[in-house]
């Protein structure tokens, strides 16, 4: 993982698929933001080294991790992001494996003396999933999950954007409105910064 400058938009992408939706999507967000000027970077969950958290309950007492490996840095990008995305296709109705063990490891920040520095930033959630008919079921899980983990955490969810109906790769060629969206929702990102700027003076 690079070692870049501070973010003010961090692109959690917990999709397994290397070139497909979810990768795609954001690329498009990651272009919208940077047109206007961003600070946006994406961190491609499937290429870190991370465990699975070992619910060892060392960072409640000590505010550091017992595990050194892709969280250390990732947690320290965090920290300084000002705008959260969490980015992953719908895997039976729920999140994949990869982010769940992902946000697994936030529990970090569950308890002093960690909590407050990641409170209250901004959070965006985005689903990618097949399903055509029923998203209101297919989400149902998922949303109740983030939910929680926001209330948990602090954090403040802004938006979820749910791009259906993309089963193959090579399916959001057919969808140029959620490209145009994707593109369109990177820009926007710079008002959600500017706001969150104007709110810490
Ligand atoms: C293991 C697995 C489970 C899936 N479960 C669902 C599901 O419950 N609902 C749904 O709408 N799509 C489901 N899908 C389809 C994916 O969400 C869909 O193909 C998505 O576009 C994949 O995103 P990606 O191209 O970024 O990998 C599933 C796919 C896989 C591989």
């Amino acid at each position: 993982m690079e070692n870049t400058i501070d973010p003010a938009v961090l692109l959690l992408n917990g999709a397994t698929r290397e070139g497909g939706n979810t990768d795609s999507l954001l690329s498009y967000i990651e272009t919208g933001a940077y047109k206007i000027g961003v600070p946006v970077e994406q961190i491609y969950l499937r290429d870190c080294s991370f465990g699975q958290c070992i619910g060892c309950y060392y960072c409640n007492d000590y505010g550091e991790c017992s595990q050194n490996d892709d969280m250390t840095l990732i947690r320290f990008k965090i920290q300084k992001a000002s705008v959260l995305v969490f980015a992953a296709p719908i895997y039976w109705s729920d999140l994949p494996g990869l982010m769940k063990t992902f946000i697994d490891r936030l529990y970090f920040y569950y308890h002093s003396p960690s909590s407050h520095l990641i409170a209250n930033k901004k959070v965006v959630i985005i689903h990618v999933m097949a399903e055509k008919e029923d998203i209101a079921f297919e989400t149902e899980l998922v949303n109740k999950f983030y939910q929680r983990m926001c209330r948990s955490l602090r954090l403040d969810m802004v938006d979820t954007l749910i791009f259906d109906k993309l089963y193959s790769a090579s399916d959001l060629r057919k969808r140029p409105d959620f490209i145009g969206q994707c593109y369109q929702y990177g820009q926007k990102l710079g008002e959600l910064i500017e706001y969150e700027q104007v709110n810490r003076l």
